[in-house]
């Protein structure tokens, strides 16, 4: 199955979120997740890829430089806030529960969050060693969180009284975030915003509607880095005028970064709640929740763990991918304290150990049961994050001696060194063709939830233990000792 932006969001309207993660996982590949697969791999969110058009074109000529400080962030915060999170359940609720406009209309005069929520969000992301924030300015439901003039549906006019996306780049900007703007093309709430597929008239003003809206976002708040469209139902690209769309974001904000959701290829691929490596070449970004929901959902308690993401952000960084986690702050803008467990948990791991992330290389680099992989130039972090201690193996079997052993199969080439990252300590090692043993380690992990092991390495490190298995010296059909 061809897996289309059109044809994922049929199959997201008809099974929801849930089912459309569920059948990503059947078209898993790429980079070698294998047993410890936290997210499901799979097909990439987003559309089709195509011959680049005339502004994709011109896009590639600066790409490289407009792109260096996120290929170098690699761990970003979304935010999905919006009239939903007053519900609190789930960001699609208007659409899956059938909630008329009239009545989902009530809530934009009783949202009354908290003044500048956005501080302490800014102030989570830093402290999780995030860089960089992408927030909805105006989701499906079509509610705008700045002060715009093309509509009063707004948080200037209604319930907030205050521009919630002014507060949002401020508080980003205080803490030397870059500043991302998610806009959803398809509005549920605008009177057009359906007719438009098959109404000549009626594309016309919510094509104008919806480039006037990115017009003044990318106009009223100073440098603006990430432009993040999401869907782009009913119309196609041409229908959107996405050309044109992308040309005037390029000259209002010539450093912007634009992702592939409006129809066209953009700066980078989207993959969403699972994590998939784009052909080497093309960014990439994986998004996805830290429980199953994008806006605030009060009964959600699917938290992923510290471990997971961990786990996931440093799996990301082995594909030369970044990894943007969301939050769904409460109505009031309070985030959800589960995320802050988890986020802070994630930032002391990366305050010892971000520069195994950070500016990390795209690799061929297949993970086990036991190690993930980072890798800068020649060096290799092996992020052993389901640590060995001790087996009773190792009564019997000199592979596992002395005391504790960490062993990649299939990593080349010639090891040069090899320290703990986090303490400096040296570890003692083995390398032969097949496996490369790091020995005489702690019974406890060093560090959580994940320990990293900085190897030095005489060429690029590749870890593809697939290879050897033609290779290996066989013996008997029967037993051989
Ligand atoms: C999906 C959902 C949306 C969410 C987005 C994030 O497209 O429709 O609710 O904002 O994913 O990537």
């Amino acid at each position: 199955m061809e897996w289309s932006e059109s044809t994922r969001r049929s199959f997201l309207k008809q099974f929801g979120a849930a089912g459309a993660a569920a059948l990503a996982v059947t078209k898993a590949e790429g980079l070698g997740m294998g047993a410890q697969a936290p997210a499901a791999m799979g097909a990439q969110a987003g559309p089709m890829q195509s011959a680049p058009t005339p502004t994709d074109q011109k896009q590639i000529a600066t790409r490289e430089a407009r792109m260096a400080w996120w290929h170098e962030a690699k761990f970003g915060m979304f935010i999905h806030w919006g009239l939903y999170s007053i519900i609190g359940q789930h960001e699609w609720v208007k659409e899956h529960e059938g909630v008329p406009i009239p009545q989902y209309e009530i809530l934009a005069k009783h949202h009354h969050p908290k003044p500048n929520a956005a501080r302490d969000w800014a102030r989570l992301a830093k402290r999780a060693g995030q860089k960089y924030m992408v927030m909805t300015t105006k989701h499906h439901e079509g509610f705008c969180n700045w002060d715009t003039k093309l509509t009063d549906y707004n948080a200037m006019k209604q319930g907030p009284g205050r521009d919630l996306v002014r507060e949002y780049v401020e508080a980003a900007r205080a803490e030397g975030l870059r500043v991302g703007f998610y806009y959803s093309l398809m509005d549920w709430h605008h009177p057009d915003g359906a007719i438009c597929k098959t109404d000549e008239a009626a594309r016309r003003r919510f094509v104008d509607y919806t480039h006037g809206l990115i017009r003044e976002l990318l106009t009223n708040y100073g440098k603006i880095d990430i432009l993040w469209y999401d869907v782009s139902w009913p119309l196609t690209a041409a229908q959107w005028e996405s050309e044109r769309m992308n040309e005037m974001v390029f000259e209002l904000q010539p450093d912007i970064i634009v992702n592939n959701r409006n129809g066209l290829e953009g700066d980078f691929a989207t993959p969403e709640q699972h994590i998939q490596a784009s052909e080497a070449g093309r960014a990439w970004e994986s998004c996805m929740t830290l429980n199953e929901s994008w806006g605030f959902n009060r009964a959600d308690d699917q938290w992923k763990t510290p471990k997971t993401i961990v786990n996931n952000l440093i799996t990301c960084a082995r594909g030369g991918g970044n990894y943007l986690l969301n939050i769904g702050p409460e109505p009031d803008g309070s985030v959800p304290p589960a995320s802050i467990e988890v986020l802070e948990a994630v930032g002391k791991w990366m305050d010892t150990n971000g520069k195994t992330i950070y500016g990390s290389e795209r690799g061929t680099l297949n993970a086990n049961a036991s190690c993930n992989y980072s890798r800068k130039g020649n060096t290799l972090y092996v992020h052993v994050y389901n640590w060995p201690g001790h087996t009773p193996a190792a009564e019997w079997l000199d592979f596992y001696k002395p005391e504790v052993v960490v062993a990649i199969g299939g990593l080349k080439p010639k090891v040069l060194s090899a320290r703990v990252f986090k303490t400096g300590k040296k570890v003692e090692f083995t390398q032969d063709e097949f496996s490369f043993r790091l020995t005489g380690l702690p019974l406890v992990a060093p560090d959580q939830p994940a320990t990293v092991i900085e190897v030095e390495c005489d060429g690029e490190p590749v870890v593809d233990h697939a290879a050897m298995r033609p290779l290996w010296p066989r013996e008997k059909v029967g037993i051989s000792i």
